[in-house]
């Protein structure tokens, strides 16, 4: 069923065709203030310039065209030309009626499924993961759920760091501290690994030679380094997802694609790319040569894919990538869920994919970039000794503080109760806190603000959530017998709830559209608080009219389902206690 801005927006193009034989978006928004009505139309100030007539006239002609429709309550012109839009009391009922029968609350599947590969992760092998990485679980994964609730065919990958010359110092690190072939190894801290290697590395020349030929080794095939390789692979692989299933982040190992994977497609891509003349030889090099990239000094910037030495780098990787996702998973979008410094990167790599393999312009690329997380103090969170945040604490922390903020409210829980409320509080604070922010920006984390009751929070939304099932328990409320009510309104605040739960198909497709999250949460929390509204002037279970009864019992019902959906869309669990 369409939304009802789609229906206005059908309606208006109609009306305004027939007036003026002309086919025009009529720029159909939500009011943002009430005295303007539920919507308004803003064409007529456009079609004023091109058809040079008064923009009032524009408007009073194409209100007298649709002023008899009965799903209008009012239309009236204002200001220069806009057209403000109140819908009829009895219309909105019925429309949300019928979101109320659709398990998916009216919002529609895609007419034309695209195929989005969402590369999200990304973590590195051998150092444990950190907040950086956080984000792009966070925000990729809420990525990856809008998309697929709306229908399109995504892919998860993870392209972890797995592969590199780091390998070199850590296996030669490893065969030098007496590691053997025929034991079980549990590489338990695989970053204090790292740090040592690398200590050893920057001091010791022999040994730092030693790295570099193990590379080599590793690289064609030494089964002793590809062994030790492997293991830590593996290893780390099973310290991320212990991390992803605590969060909650759907990535398995299923969507591991990381850097090794397209180890072998390097050589045979670089010297096609050679041949058919995309890349050049530069001082050795091989690059391929982009226009608009220039360094400081106004030097053109090409695409480096191979060095000197005939190594590969990160680019060359992420090049084969694009060729597989495109190719091979029939990518129509690809999205990288990806840190915002790396931005020249991809628009590199964007600029290059797009010489060297003809992508059709149809085929989107995007690099969604998002902003460092801050500690309170606005620089880079670290730990109070300076080292940077390990995920894995980061997450007991937010249990263990959610689980002291909901034991103060309810010092009765059991300590399963408690533990469970815990995790979906917690985790969903520290998802909710990520998500409501605008992505790009960087992003202060602040343990006080993310676990409030109030304000824009993952808690105040969990929490309306469970007031409206207080409310149901309190009436003794059987919600598989109350979907068929009928919905009355009869007070400004039903009308402006009710165009408020109206409202989520659209917001769902725009995030689809444009990956704002963020627009998402501000949503939800604008729903909860309009809901709080009508809860404080609307007595629900006392009200002696049982058809307006009924009536507020299913408002109550569907803001639930809508709060509870949207949540799930960004990661978050909803709880019917806390
Ligand atoms: N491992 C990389 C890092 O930690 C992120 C990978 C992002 N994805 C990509 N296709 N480059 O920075």
């Amino acid at each position: 069923m369409p939304s009802i801005k789609e229906t206005l927006i059908n309606l208006f193009k109609n009306a305004i065709q027939t007036s003026y034989g002309l086919d025009v978006d009529p720029v159909i928004q939500y009011a943002n203030r009430p005295e303007f009505g539920d919507f308004q139309a803003n064409f007529a100030l456009g079609l004023a310039k091109r058809l040079q007539l008064k923009p009032v006239d524009i408007a009073k002609e194409v209100i007298a065209k649709l002023t008899d429709e009965a799903m209008f309550k009012k239309l009236e012109s204002s200001g220069p030309g806009f057209i403000n839009i109140t819908l009829a009391d009895a219309f909105l009922a019925s429309h949300l009626q019928h979101m109320a029968q659709d398990p998916r609350l009216g919002i529609e599947i895609e007419a034309k499924p695209r195929t989005v590969v969402v590369d999200y992760g990304g973590a590195n092998v051998a150092k444990e993961m950190h907040v950086g990485h956080l984000r792009s679980a966070i925000i990729g994964d809420a990525f990856v759920r809008i998309l697929s609730f709306v229908g399109h065919n995504v892919i998860r990958q993870n392209h972890l760091g797995d592969w590199g010359t780091q390998f070199g110092m850590l296996i030669e690190y490893l065969l030098d501290t007496g590691w053997q072939a025929d034991k079980a190894h549990a590489y338990s801290d695989l970053n204090a690994l790292y740090k040592q290697s690398k200590q050893r590395f920057d001091i010791d020349e022999v040994f730092a030679e030693k790295a570099r030929n193990r590379v080599v080794a590793l690289q064609s095939g030494d089964p002793t380094s590809r062994a030790i390789w492997k293991q830590l692979v593996d290893e780390s692989l099973h310290h991320f997802q212990e991390i992803y299933d605590k969060l909650g982040v759907l990535l398995t190992e299923n969507d591991a694609a990381g850097e090794s994977f397209y180890n072998d497609m390097l050589q045979p891509l670089t010297q096609e790319l050679e041949k058919n003349g995309h890349a050049q030889l530069d001082d050795g090099a091989l690059v391929i040569a982009l226009d608009g990239f220039v360094d400081p000094n106004g030097k053109p910037v090409p695409f480096l894919i191979r060095k000197k030495d005939g190594g590969f780098l990160y680019a060359t990787t992420d090049l084969a990538a694009m060729k597989y996702r495109t190719k091979n998973l029939g990518a129509t979008e690809i999205l990288y869920v990806v840190d915002a410094r790396q931005k020249q990167h991809f628009d590199m790599l964007f600029a290059a994919a797009r010489k060297a393999f003809d992508l059709p312009e149809n085929v989107k690329l995007e690099h969604t970039a998002y902003g460092a997380v801050l500690g309170e103090d606005h620089k880079p969170l670290k730990t109070r000794s300076g080292e940077s945040v390990k995920l894995i604490d980061l997450l007991n922390e937010a249990e263990k503080r959610a689980s002291e903020v909901v034991l103060q409210k309810h010092p009765n829980l059991t300590p399963e109760e408690l533990s469970d409320i815990a995790r979906s509080v917690g985790i969903g604070a520290l998802k909710y806190a990520d998500l409501r922010a605008d992505k790009i920006k960087d992003y202060v984390f602040s343990w006080e603000k993310m676990l409030a009751f109030e304000g824009n929070t993952g808690p105040y939304l969990q929490n309306a959530y469970v007031r409206i099932y207080a409310i149901f328990r309190k009436g003794n409320i059987d919600l598989a017998k109350i979907q068929h009510n009928s919905i009355t309104i009869t007070t400004p605040f039903e009308h402006v709830l009710a165009i408020k739960l109206s409202a989520l198909p659209d917001v769902v497709h725009a995030v689809a559209n444009h990956l704002q999250i963020h627009t998402l949460c501000d949503y939800l929390y604008d729903l909860a608080s309009t809901f709080h509204r009508f809860y404080e002037h609307c007595p629900v279970l006392t009200d002696e009219n049982t058809k307006i009864r009924d009536s507020r019992i299913l408002l109550c019902a569907l803001t639930a389902r809508t709060l509870q959906l949207g949540l799930n869309l960004l990661g978050i669990n909803v709880l019917e206690k806390m």
